[in-house]
């Protein structure tokens, strides 16, 4: 059997994890929940986890009962998700969404998903794929850094190597280590050479902080032992100041994320008091008319050790129905975006497609699903929702990032203009053939949720935002000490870019 599980997942072209063969070679029928993962993907994983294939057993178990009972999604939902793969995003018609028969054009959503990855996604993990998708990486972030004046004339490293003058590069970081005198020393690389390049602990660049897998530019001069002296760095970054496209009314987006339905520790009474607030008198509750979602929506199965000890419902499908429950509950002036995040049944790897379809036909048909990241217009506002998983790795390697200050993170993200610039950190990176998770366009709201946090802010014209969690602190958090900030809901005025945060 262990060899029939193998072939089918080597014909289809990826692995399987050592622990999911175990899992399934323990099921009655160790083929079923397999074929019904590969059914279910749009895209195949590079590798199948446990959590892929315990998933699959779970919603192959209960999928029959309740697939009878739910209404199929609108016909505009379903074939705006259907897009052929492989053609670049750019080339495609946004789609758009719009609800027949609401009350009024006031009510009316105007939603265009500009940038997904759900149906496009062509890789496979192999060799070749990582190198195509690095080296879109760093075509596509060059483009932008040799648009800056400070890079006019940037040579390719080989070049820059045999110059003994002042010498602009281009390149992606491959290694940074400290030097004994405290400064620094950074590896780059193109795809003609490598070269290294020495940060100085008492040069204005000193205060630069650099992660593996960004691509700079260096403005620096070679010594006598070929060594560049870095003097300036050069990072893609948005433009200086942005206006905020406002649009005349002032229609509002509020924005929520890490709900966690299905955990002991779902704070249920403060989401009945946020879904009470969205439909009463109150001004601002009035002038809703998106709730972006954010990731992370129910707490999932089997994501961490024990997880089943803390959970009140514990099959995925359940979860998801509980949610869809809670979201048609919500006033029917609000349209929900919703993004996936790591705890949610569909591949862990960046970026994720939106959640498949047998858990989408939950939902009521207004109910809008995207990817993570999404570059989403609402009323011509683009709104970058991504997770936040690298949020992790942020904090890992720039000394001083915390996760109570997770628009530090933002910041460097947009400065990078990458949502995840580190590979083979905590987050799971597909080699898609073209990098979903460069920041391009640059948005004009930029959300992100995962770490618990809550907070607003604006880096150069671009609004952040990092939405709250609707879960009380669990254990992991509390042997931690890691005190969340639940049941904050940012709001956005499409009119102005002003953001508040009301409190449940
Ligand atoms: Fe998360």
């Amino acid at each position: 059997m262990r060899e029939e599980l193998l072939a089918l997942v080597s014909k289809r072209g990826t692995l399987l994890e050592p622990a999911a063969v175990d899992y399934l070679l323990n099921q009655e029928d160790p083929m079923g929940p397999l074929d019904r993962f590969l059914a279910t993907c749009r895209e195949v994983p590079f590798v199948i986890t446990l959590r892929d294939v315990v998933q699959a057993a779970e919603i192959g178990r209960i999928a029959a009962v309740h697939t009878r009972s739910v209404a199929p999604l609108s016909t505009a939902v379903s074939t705006a998700r259907v897009m052929p793969p492989g053609i670049a995003f750019r080339a495609l018609p946004p789609a758009s969404f719009r609800r027949e028969g609401d009350a009024g054009a006031d009510h009316a959503p105007n939603v265009s998903i500009l940038r997904d990855i759900t149906g496009r996604s062509t890789c496979e993990g192999t060799l070749e794929d990582f190198t195509r998708y690095f080296r879109n990486r760093f075509d596509t972030l060059a483009r932008m850094l040799r648009n800056r004046r400070e890079l006019g004339g940037a040579q390719d490293i080989s070049r820059a190597r045999r110059s003994t003058r002042e010498v602009r590069f281009i390149g992606m970081i491959s290694d940074i280590r400290p030097t004994k005198n405290g400064h620094r020393i950074l590896e780059l690389e193109d795809a003609t050479d490598r070269i290294t390049v020495l940060v100085l602990s008492n040069s204005p660049t000193a205060t630069e902080t650099f992660v593996l897998d960004e691509v700079v530019g260096i403005v620096g001069k070679v010594n006598d032992r070929g060594l560049v002296i870095a003097e300036s760095v050069v990072r893609p970054d948005v433009p200086v100041a942005k206006p905020f496209p406002g649009i005349k009314e002032h229609l509002r987006v509020a924005f929520a994320s890490d709900i966690h339905v299905g955990s002991t520790t779902f704070l249920d009474e403060k989401w009945s008091k946020l879904t009470s607030w969205m439909s009463s008198d109150d001004e601002i509750a009035r002038s809703l008319r998106y709730l972006v979602v954010s990731g992370d929506v129910v707490d999932g199965i089997g994501v961490y050790p024990r997880q089943d000890e803390e959970l009140a419902i514990d099959d995925i499908y359940g979860q998801y129905e509980a949610l869809s429950t809670m979201m048609a509950q919500l006033p029917d002036h609000v349209t929900v975006v919703m993004i996936p995040g790591n705890h949610d049944a569909v591949r862990p790897a960046e970026p994720q497609p939106a959640l498949p379809q047998p858990i989408r036909k939950l939902f009521d048909s207004n109910l809008i699903f995207a990817g993570n990241p999404s570059l989403v217009s609402l009323h011509g506002v683009k709104v970058l929702a991504y997770h936040g998983r690298s949020m992790d790795d942020f904090v890992s390697a720039i000394p001083g990032m915390n996760y109570h200050r997770p628009l530090d993170a933002m910041k460097e993200m947009l400065k990078m203009r990458h949502v995840a610039p580190i590979y083979g950190g905590k987050t799971p990176i597909a080699p898609e053939a073209e990098d979903h998770l460069i920041i391009d366009p640059v948005p004009d709201i930029f959300v992100t949720g995962h770490v618990h946090s809550v907070g607003v802010d604006a880096y150069r014209g671009v609004v952040l935002v990092n939405s709250s969690t609707w879960q009380a602190q669990t254990p992991y958090q509390k042997m931690r000490n890691i005190e969340p900030l639940p049941a904050r809901l940012p709001i956005v005025d499409l009119a102005t870019g002003q953001a508040v945060i009301k409190e449940f």
